[in-house]
């Protein structure tokens, strides 16, 4: 969703600010503005790509005002509060003009602010939640910017990550946030902040991950942080562990296709020094529990949304079938509002890419506050779901730049797989299964990497099927839900209508819908229920509608049957989701491209869903 950059140093302030944005574009956006402070205030909006922003920059503003330029933020914005216009735009400006503000998340009260400025002679030109607060920062404003942040911000209900600047102290930008991420960047004789950290770490890998009603005062060198009342607070400094080209295309297309290629390498980072084959268990050290109190636990919720909801879905296999232990999966948003029954000996694991995700943020609140034990799987470090879970287990899998994701799911399944082992191994699990688990995690790189070996053939097949109009995925047991993320992946970034189902509900209504232009997806691989599934593709046949079939390798009902086999290596059950759904990554990018779209920031997309 939206991006925030802001700089303040010794080099070009605007080259940085816009150079920043680009490496947000990731996160899905509609316009673009920055503002810089120099001699005075300085404000540009485009509508569309950063590179539109760029372009009216570097013609409007003179080369000798760019290069002496120290000091702006600038924002990418999603739209909530009105239509994608350069007015709607931020920055915005409070109504002497001399305050800019940028901000994501959501001004809950806004309405009722802008009525009392209004009343009070404020005129708006946008119909924004942000340029609300502007006002309400400049009403508050007698020459210190941190105090009128601060005495706003406690008007305000709702959620904020903002940086601020203003004529009048045009040493120093102001950034807060509740809710919504804020990342300040230590660099040398600069400072850098920003709404994630790709835009930081061509800079600098020291870090301050801002907590909910922080506000910091910025300098070039250095940060002096407040609480929201205007009281001093102490954040650790911290390190980012990947570099700058982990957040570039290295040479591949899209970052869809880098990330799916790096799968193998995501998982080894994923494994890595986390099995303990003397245990034959995992060795998770930020589920910091020990063995009676794992034992202890009566019920393990597993929330999330979108393709991590999917991976909750598989997790729930692995936890009764490893751990022994009863599982349900929420789906965040209906957790939160379901007012669901929590027991003290529940653990709820939130499962999170982002780390950043609204609805699954607030089902941990909710789990939280009805006293279960709260576990957090993220990507992203220092995310808000891994800081107020305390207990959790970080992927590692690197940065996820396509809005689809891909190297996270793969990684999210090995760390609910190794999560299930470890409890497992406290409970009914026996050592030998441990081990011959262990020895199957060590493999899941390699497998990876042979389905990834097959992407011409899975090209092959994908252009014989680009141009259908609806796509059925079906799946029963684990690859019920490896389904389900077939059809997310196929229709968010090829914009094909796309079904998940569980093979035996075609016959509950959507077999109506099968005919020979409706092609379905049947996930085959030797597992149980195999059998079963095979039977509802004779069923679709018989409704003429072509069968592309994911199946073991060398499956010969599959290929009898199927007009065309993606092959993938044998693997236990437990693994089975895991290959099948790269295997329909890879087909599912293959059709997108071959559809000419814009496979990495799909329409209405955007990679961290902030707000409800
Ligand atoms: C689909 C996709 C989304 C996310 C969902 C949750 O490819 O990426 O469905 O999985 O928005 O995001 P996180 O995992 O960041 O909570």
């Amino acid at each position: 969703m939206c991006g925030i950059v802001g700089y303040i140093g010794e080099d070009k302030a605007v080259d940085i600010l816009l150079s920043g944005l680009k490496r947000l574009e990731y996160r899905g956006y509609d316009s673009a503005g920055i503002a810089v402070l120099n001699g005075g205030m300085q404000v540009s909006h485009a509508v569309g790509k950063v590179q539109q922003l760029a372009d009216r920059v570097y013609r409007d503003w003179t080369p000798e005002f760019i290069s002496a330029t120290r000091l702006g933020i600038a924002h990418t914005r999603w739209a909530t509060h009105g239509p994608p216009t350069e007015n709607n735009a931020h920055p915005h400006l409070d109504q002497s003009g001399r305050i800019a503000l940028v901000h994501n998340g959501i001004i809950e009260n806004y309405s009722d602010l802008r009525q009392r400025l209004a009343a009070e002679g404020h005129t708006f030109s946008s119909d924004t939640d942000t340029e609300v607060l502007a006002h309400l920062i400049g009403e508050y404003f007698d020459g210190d910017l941190l105090s009128a942040v601060c005495g706003a911000l406690r008007q305000v209900e709702g959620t904020f990550g903002i940086a601020a600047i203003c004529v009048e102290q045009s040493d120093r930008m102001v950034v807060a946030r509740r809710g919504s991420p804020i990342v300040i960047g230590l660099g040398d004789q600069e400072t850098i902040v920003a709404s994630d950290a790709s835009a930081i770490v061509a800079h600098t890998d020291q870090v301050i991950y801002m907590d909910d009603d922080d506000v910091a005062v910025i300098e070039r060198d250095g940060v002096d942080l407040r609480n929201i009342h205007n009281v001093p607070v102490s954040r650790q400094v911290s390190r980012i562990e990947w570099d700058a080209k982990a957040a570039e295309k290295g040479g591949f297309e899209h970052f869809m296709l880098k990330e799916i290629f790096e799968q193998p390498e995501a998982l080894r980072n994923t494994i890595r020094g986390r099995l303990d084959l003397g245990r034959a268990s995992a060795i998770l050290s930020g589920l910091s529990l020990t063995s009676r109190e794992m034992a202890e636990i009566q019920r393990v919720v597993l929330m999330g949304c979108g393709t991590s909801l999917h991976a909750a879905m598989i997790g729930e296999y692995f936890f009764e079938d490893l751990a022994d232990l009863p599982a349900d999966v929420e789906q965040a948003a209906e957790f939160r509002y379901r007012n669901p029954i929590i027991h003290s000996r529940d653990l709820a694991v939130a499962i999170s890419q982002s780390g950043e995700t609204a609805d699954t943020l607030a089902a941990v609140r909710e789990a939280k506050n009805k006293g279960a034990l709260v576990a957090g799987v993220c990507n992203v470090v220092g995310s808000t779901i891994a800081r107020e879970t305390g207990l959790g287990v970080y992927l590692h899998a690197g940065p996820e730049i396509g809005v689809a994701s891909t190297k996270a799911f793969t990684s999210q399944l090995l760390v609910l797989l190794m999560m299930a082992l470890k409890f497992g191994r406290c409970r009914r699990l026996s050592r030998q299964s441990g081990e011959a688990l262990c020895r199957e995690i060590e493999q899941v790189p390699d497998l990876v990497q042979q389905v990834l070996q097959r992407n011409q053939q899975i090209a092959e097949i994908a252009a014989k099927y680009s141009a259908a109009r609806d796509f059925f995925f079906v799946g029963r047991g684990y690859l019920y839900p490896a389904a389900l993320e077939g059809a997310l992946k196929l229709k968010e970034i090829s914009y094909i209508h796309a079904e998940g189902y569980h093979a035996a509900e075609l016959k509950h209504g959507p077999i109506a819908l099968l005919h020979a232009d409706v092609p379905v997806m049947a996930l085959l691989c030797d597992v149980p229920g195999k059998e079963k599934t095979l039977g509802n593709v004779e069923e679709c046949k018989a409704r003429h509608a072509p069968v592309v079939a994911v199946a073991t390798e060398g499956d010969r009902d599959a290929i009898r049957i199927c007009e065309d086999v993606i092959e993938v290596p044998r693997t236990s059950t437990y693994l089975s989701p895991l290959v099948t759904v790269v295997a329909m990554q890879v087909f599912a990018y293959h059709v997108a491209r071959l559809r000419g779209c814009e496979i990495d920031q799909p329409r209405n997309l955007a990679k961290s869903v902030t707000v409800e």
